[in-house]
């Protein structure tokens, strides 16, 4: 497949044009950040797995009426995505207490939270992401009062399917966080799900033993974090035998004629 130029490079993935009008190419690089970039390290096989885990998420949200910006996977590091604005916020829903909430409200790790909740930050790495209100995001005119009512719907939607699926795989769905981005067509604006949703942007923890599953046994210098990964693929049934390990580097991956020519 045609690969434009590089449009924009981001911590953990690269856009590219894609073939055709209104299209990206969403490259799923190796990288882990954690603390606005403070530390940093390459996983390898981590893009692998989350370009297939986030391409196994997007279509099943896709399958119950969420829009996305998935179109479909290209290779294993590949996928081709809608071309869309992003909206400037990070969208994080809650069940369990964690991570910056649990700090912020002094909550113990784990506790149920009375109901889900979802919070807004601007995305601004220089600001380290700042929390803000529904307030400030119409005020400041990031989003629109509509907009974010469609967000917070979207948001408590995906929760339920995630939730679902991951209980499923024996897997505690404690948090997440989603982007949202506009798709233009004709005078029509559509708001969609984009970037990504894999366990570099969720919270998973066992359902048995309460272990790390996801980001951060990075961010906490747990180590196996890619083992991690990988055994959220297993679960989900993403990875059907030993050798889809998510780690290697020729086509191992293959499951169509398409994705040796990228
Ligand atoms: P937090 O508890 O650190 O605020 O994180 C909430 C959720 O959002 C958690 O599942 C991890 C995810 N997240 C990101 O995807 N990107 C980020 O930059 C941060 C801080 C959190």
């Amino acid at each position: 497949m045609a690969r434009g130029k590089q449009i924009y490079e981001g911590k953990a993935k690269i856009l590219y044009e894609g073939p055709e009008p209104g299209t990206l190419i969403q490259h799923f690089k190796d990288d882990a950040t954690a603390f606005n970039n403070q530390k940093h390290a390459v996983l390898e096989g981590k893009g692998v797995l989350n370009n297939r885990i986030s391409e196994f998420i997007m279509s099943g949200l896709e399958r119950v009426g969420i829009p996305t910006h998935f179109i479909r996977r290209i290779n294993m590091r590949e996928q081709l995505i809608r071309h869309v604005e992003i909206i400037p916020l990070e969208v994080v829903v809650r069940n369990v207490a964690a991570g910056s909430l649990a700090k912020r409200l002094g909550l113990n790790e784990g506790d149920a939270l009375p109901r889900s909740v979802v919070e807004f930050y601007y995305k601004d790495d220089k600001l380290g992401d700042p929390m803000v209100s529904e307030d400030h995001i119409t005020a400041f005119n990031w989003g629109s009062a509509q907009e974010i009512d469609d967000m917070m719907a979207y948001a408590l939607r995906v929760n339920d399917y995630l939730s679902g699926l991951f209980a499923g795989a024996g897997i505690r769905l404690i948090d997440f966080k989603l982007e949202f981005g506009r798709q233009y067509e004709g005078d029509l604006v559509r708001l969609i799900l984009a970037d990504e949703i894999s366990p570099d942007s969720c919270r998973l923890w066992d359902a048995d033993t309460g272990d790390s599953m996801d980001k951060d046994r990075f961010r906490k210098d747990m180590g196996g974090v890619v083992e991690g990964y990988r055994e959220v693929a297993r679960r989900l049934g993403i990875l059907r035998n030993e050798n889809e390990r998510g780690d290697a580097k020729g086509p191992v991956l293959v499951s169509s004629n398409d994705e040796n020519k990228a």
